[in-house]
This record gives structure tokens, sequence and C-alpha cells, in this order.
């Protein structure tokens, strides 16, 4: 399977991986100081920069019901007709669960030292709390050895959505306190026992878009279609399950473990750089996470928020909570969320509409906008005085097609990808404290509502064989990452 052109032109054949036609002989000091032309890259990373992919637990793992998982909300939501467009679920999505070995080797051949993956909670706790499950956390430890083995350092996600079914039956999931309290408890569980492995651990994934898509528009599970009040209320006890998390990792983590979250801020960029755009950039960015990142790093809601008529029902010691300090901030970074003109106006700013004619890729919400990966970190820095940042995804769907000669051409990829981290590189020379990068996502895999139809991974799956072949674009991310800078 591994044994097409590209594999053996563009990796080339070392031993080890060498059966995989793929080379992860070690970096020569002049590989990682010299760019193709034998110059000192100009876009070069600092030194020991981060390099990884990302994916999580329902999108790749398959084995729904083995060794005792429970159902999530998004088996449930799979199997609803009409919700997921080419009718697929995550019943066996990359079979991951079973070729765990193998997919770690596909990071080693990239050279990738860090990998993000999440954790099923439904997996560990079946019913959501009370008894554990251990052979569900089982399949975790002999991951995590796996990569240890092959140098690879975990960061582990607690909460990428595939929430245990009976919490939303017996409480209505995130509508209740009591969701955020089972999932202190599930953190707490998880963190006592991977802590020795695991030093990076997130909460949640992208709050917002849980939040927006699973309970204002319906199109993520659980499926609901919420008055904005009561989604307010949801984002409050998200917030607060977060805030618990914290506290109970803090409490039966290891000594030195790290905290954060993943979150897709609302990214403003200035559409012309000047100071008045940027200040205005940054009051929308500000504004525009009320909720989640402002919240989580100031300990308070914007004024703006709370005159909103439908504001969260909150203490100030749900606050005090939501608010415990965290280690570093994880953003997912795909695309420009507002272009943002200041205005002489009681906001300040506004936000410029995009234009029909305006790029995207393969998805329509994933516009081009390569100085999103400059706006994002250097935000969270300015705004709110994050100390150490991950871009904890970026990448993109491509309509990748096995040509004749068996290899993906995602020349497209390799654009975008080129082109985000050009930025990225302008941050960290800028000082943006960024310290590292998760390519999303390593392998194709269970685009949520759509399916298995738009392909994100360095490696292409053809979910008939699982078979996986390396893109052009996993070529193209292993020059960066042996050079440390964008090529
Ligand atoms: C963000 C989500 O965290 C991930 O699950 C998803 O696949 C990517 N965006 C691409 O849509």
């Amino acid at each position: 399977m591994w044994s097409n052109k590209f594999s053996r032109r563009h990796f080339g054949k070392m031993a080890g991986l060498a059966a995989l036609g793929l080379s992860t002989g070690p970096v020569r000091p002049a590989d990682a100081q010299s760019g193709p032309t034998g110059q000192k890259p100009v876009a070069a990373f600092p030194d020991g920069f981060r390099w990884g992919t990302a994916t999580s637990s329902y999108q790749i793992e398959g084995a729904v019901s083995e060794e005792g998982r429970g159902p999530s909300i998004w088996d449930t939501f799979a199997h609803t007709s009409g919700k997921i467009s080419d009718k697929s679920n995550g019943d066996v999505a990359d079979d991951h669960f079973h070729r765990y070995k193998e997919d770690v080797q596909l990071m080693k051949a990239l050279g990738a030292k860090t990998y993000r993956f999440s954790i099923a909670w439904p997996r560990v706790f079946p019913e959501g709390s009370g008894k554990p499950n251990p052979k569900g956390l089982d399949f975790y430890n002999r991951l995590l050895d796996e990569l240890l083995a092959s140098d690879i350092e975990p960061f582990a996600t607690l909460y990428h959505w595939d929430l245990p079914q009976t919490l939303q039956d017996r409480f209505g999931g995130w509508t209740s306190r009591d969701t955020a309290k089972a999932f202190a408890d599930y953190s707490a569980y998880v963190a006592e026992r991977l802590s020795d492995r695991v030093k990076h651990i997130f909460t949640i994934n992208e709050c917002s878009r849980l939040v927006h898509l699973g309970h204002g528009l319906g199109l993520d599970a659980p499926g609901l279609k919420l008055s904005q009040g009561e989604q307010n209320q949801v984002r409050h006890h998200v917030a607060l399950g977060h805030g618990l998390a914290v506290q109970a990792i803090r409490a039966h983590a290891k000594a030195g473990t790290k905290i954060g979250l993943a979150e897709n801020m609302v990214n403003c960029i200035p559409a012309i750089e000047t100071p008045e755009n940027i200040r205005a950039a940054e009051i929308a960015t500000r504004e525009l996470n009320a909720g989640y990142l402002t919240a989580i790093l100031e300990g308070k809601f914007t004024e703006n928020y709370l005159a909103h008529a439908d504001a969260p029902k909150y203490s100030a010691d749900d606050l005090r909570i939501i608010s415990s300090p965290v280690d570093f901030v994880g953003l997912n970074v795909y695309t420009p969320d507002h272009y943002v003109v200041a205005t002489d106006n009681a906001q300040g700013y506004t936000l410029a509409p995009f234009p029909a004619s305006f790029p995207h890729m393969d998805a329509t919400w994933l516009r081009v906008g390569p100085e999103a990966l400059y706006w994002a970190p250097r935000h969270a820095a300015k705004i709110w005085g994050v100390k150490s940042i991950y871009i904890t995804e970026n990448g993109t769907s491509s309509t990748d097609q096995l040509a004749a000669d068996g290899n993906v051409y995602d020349v497209d990829r390799i654009m975008y990808l080129r082109n985000y981290l050009q930025h990225l590189q302008r941050a960290t020379s800028e000082g943006v404290p960024v310290a590292g990068y998760f390519l999303w996502s390593l392998i194709d895999n269970f685009e949520w509502m759509d399916g298995y139809q738009k392909r994100f991974g360095l490696y292409h799956v053809d979910f008939n064989t699982q078979r996986r072949t390396p893109k052009l674009s996993a070529s193209f991310y292993r020059e960066v990452i042996k050079r440390n800078a964008v090529v």
C-alpha cells in the first residue's frame, strides 16, 4: 500500500520505515538551517517549535460498541436520518481504534514530534458518570505508550463533542449545570490516570461551535434549535464545565501538567493595517468572544454582552470558576471571520461584508485569508496577555483525487498551508508566543455533517479498504518540520 511513486521519490528510502517508503532519518543541522538554495531560510520558526497533527475521537476511532463504550450524542445524531450529507456515521470511521499503531507510524514518517488527539468520554464513563470503564481507558494507555515509544509527545483533548448520550437523556446535556459537574469528574479521573504521560491537556474543543451549531442551528449533535437566551445559558454551562475541569485537573494531575482549551476564537482582522483599524479589530475580537475567551481569560463578561436582553444567569462564583487560570490557549484557525474597519460609531468598528467573489477552499465556509494565522495569536497575546499559545488546528479540505499514478496531488492544500504558515512565522518572528502548530488533520476522517465527503487529511484514506496514502501535502509538511521553516 505504500509503494506508490510519491512515497519513493519524495520521502526517500531509509531503514525502519523504508518499507513504507518514508524516511524518518535524523534532521541534519544543515537541513535545519538552510533552505533549498542553501541560504538560511527567511521564514524560520523559533528553536523548539512543536510541529504536530490533530484528530478527534469520534472522527477517527470507529469501534463504537467495543470494550464497553457507551453511545454518544454523535452516534445518535449521525444515525438520525437527514443529518449527515452522505448518510454516513462514525461507526467505523478510520478504524483507528484497531489501526492506531499504523497511524502513529504515519506521524513518525512526517517527522512530527507532537500529536493532539481527543478522549472519548463514553469510552471512559459509558453512562457519563458513576462507574468507570477501565477497558475504555486502556485504549488510550495503548495509544500513549505507542506515541511515546515513537518519540511523539501527546496533547490530549478531553471533550471533542462526543457527549455520553445518557447525559443528554438524563439532564438535557449542556442545557444543565449537571453536565458541567460530570465533565469535571470525568476530567479528574482521566487526569489522575494519564498525566504521568500526558503533560498538556485541553478541556473543551471549540465551545463556540458546540453551542452554536449543536444548540442553535441544530446542525451538530445534539441537533437542538434553542432560542438565543437558552443558547446563552448553554454557553455559560460549557464555560463553567471548562473552569470546573481546569480545577479538577489541577487537583488530580501530576505536578507540572499544563492545562488549556482549544477555541475557534472569532478572529477579526484589520482590513488595512493602520493603527486605527488594528485597535478596532481588537475591540471587535474582544466583544465577539465575550461568552468564551473574554470571560475565561478576563473573569468578566463585557457590558455589551450583559446588556443583551437574554444574558445568561450566573453568579460571581461561576465567573471565578470559569476564569480559573490556564497555562496556555489553543486556537483553531481556518479562516478570517471578519475584516474590520475603524468607525466613528458607538462600538468603534464596522464588520465589512464579504464580497461574493471572496476566495474559498473546497468548503464554502473556508475562506482563504492566510493573515488569520497572524492575527489570531497576536490578538490573544495583545488583548488578554496570553503567554503561551498553540495553534491547535489549521488546515483545509480539498477535492483530493487519487491520480492515475496512485498519488494525490493536493497542490491547493499546499498553497493554503504555505501561505498560512508564512503569516504564523510573521507572528513568531515578532515575538508572539506561539509554541506549536497542529495541522488538521493527520488522516481524512468523518467531517461531522459532511460525512466523508470533505477530506482534511495529509493522508488520503480509502474508506472501503482503510488504505492510507500520503498526499503531496504530507511531503510538504515533512519539509516544513525538517527545516523548521516555511518552504
Ligand atoms: C474544527 C473541529 O474541531 C474539527 O473537528 C473539524 O473537523 C475541523 N474544524 C474542520 O471542520
